[in-house]
């Protein structure tokens, strides 16, 4: 019956990604079933206990329901399970407020909630530009971005990247389109592979050189980094406030699903560019807006960062050293430079990884991201882990344990 369908998913299957969908459907980790959990440990659809590694839930409030629920249930009574319209036609109080409280919270002049990143991201990237405006993608920057930067190129933008933090390369783009109306710079506020911040500072004083505008997606920031800082991280207002920066020409969009365990994502916006996106930024008028009870649980979820961010961000950070300090002791490289609970290790290549991540998962029940070619650069392939409040300090140990026994075993095959 299904003979058409399945023959355009074989055709799929054997073009430009086909080398990332074999090795990801081989690896164990594609899709996996999760039929129970508590904290970070889950059970999968055989029975076996995972110890999850992959899951961007930083500080735990994931899993607070007892402190999230209430807020949640009463916006759900209040205003019912949808919303059932678009933002641009109409929003409840509860998202005005909580919008207000967001701006203030980083510190800017208006807040614009979206469903979530990617649909900020496609959706607004194109409604700043039109034809011959410019766009320069760092290299590294996440995908999603680069979405809305395709869509953009539609409209007859111009699309251009640099390598990782090449400012050379960069200003040499800035400068043959400096007569471009609108120049859009996009990059990830905290590194979604590495967990490295950006060299903001600098790249601000590019921008404004070139009149151009920083579009930060700091979907793992927001929650965790800011300032003050009364934690190795901060209060959690984002990558603009934990570097000391103000928003000129910046143009800053959160998610909230990360650390907030809140299905949605916010931009930081002047109320003039908030009333211009709601029009022109496609989702906003297409596609539903977030639901009520996941307004509620990012207004409790803001009350526990206020109460618990210090001790809970103290406990992640001491994780997250432990789980550095102890790959490195095991002679590994992580990319990590500053603490932030995502650590990646570079492994030689592509087919190692996806051996390494099936014997991690089926051996050591370990749930960890892969990484391979063409997601990340030939070389440069990794398996990524995310520290967790929820983790304890037995399932660090069991990765590190994981790492070392693997060393152990390439030593072994180089001898003989
Ligand atoms: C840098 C970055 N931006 C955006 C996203 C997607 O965020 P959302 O789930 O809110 O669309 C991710 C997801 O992992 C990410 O790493």
């Amino acid at each position: 019956m299904y003979s058409v369908l399945n023959n355009m998913a074989n055709n799929i299957q054997s073009g430009i990604r086909k080398d990332l969908y074999r090795l990801l459907t081989d690896s164990s980790q594609y899709d996996v079933s999760i039929s129970k959990s508590k904290n970070r440990v889950f059970l999968d659809a055989y029975g076996d206990e995972i110890i999850d590694f992959a899951s961007g839930n930083y500080l735990g409030f994931d899993k607070r329901q007892d402190d999230l629920l209430p807020q949640a249930i009463k916006a759900t009574m209040d205003y019912g399970l949808h919303t059932g319209r678009a933002r641009l036609t109409g929003h409840y109080q509860i998202c005005h407020e909580l919008e207000e409280r967001l701006a203030d919270f980083i510190g800017a002049e208006d807040a614009l909630i979206t469903t979530n990143t990617y649909l900020g991201c496609i959706g607004i990237i194109p409604a700043l530009v039109e034809h011959n405006d410019l766009i320069v993608m760092d290299k590294s920057a996440h995908a999603i971005m680069f979405h809305g930067a395709q869509l953009a190129r539609d409209k007859g933008a111009i699309l251009h990247s640099y390598e990782h933090n090449d400012l050379n390369q960069l200003e040499s783009i800035l400068k043959k389109y400096q007569n471009a109306r609108h120049k859009l710079i996009c990059l990830d506020g905290v590194y979604s592979i590495t967990g490295n911040y950006l060299n903001l500072a600098e790249l601000q004083s590019l921008a404004v050189k070139y009149n151009a505008i920083l579009f930060i997606d700091d979907a793992h920031g927001f929650g965790l980094v800011g300032s003050p800082r009364n934690n190795p991280y901060g209060n959690g207002s984002g990558i603009v406030n934990y570097l000391d920066l103000s928003y000129e020409n910046i143009f800053y969009i959160a998610g909230a699903a990360k650390n907030m365990g809140a299905a949605m994502a916010f931009a930081g916006v002047s109320r003039e560019l908030k009333r211009t996106l709601l029009a022109f930024s496609r989702p906003l008028d297409y596609s539903q807006q977030p639901i009520p009870f996941a307004f509620g649980i990012l207004n409790a979820g803001l009350d526990l960062l206020e109460k618990e961010g210090d001790i809970i961000k103290s406990h992640v950070h001491k994780l997250t050293r432990s789980l550095i300090v102890g790959l490195e002791n095991a002679g590994f490289e992580t990319y990590n430079n500053n603490g932030f609970p995502i650590v990646s290790v570079r492994i030689p290549n592509t087919e190692m990884l996806v051996e390494f991540s099936k014997i991690l998962y089926k051996k050591y029940g370990l749930y960890v991201t892969s990484c391979p070619y063409p997601t990340m650069p030939k070389g440069h392939e990794c398996i990524r882990m995310t520290v967790t409040a929820l983790h304890e300090p037995g399932h660090i140990n069991k990765a590190i344990q994981a790492f070392s026994d693997y060393r152990e075993s390439l030593l072994n095959k180089e001898i003989s």
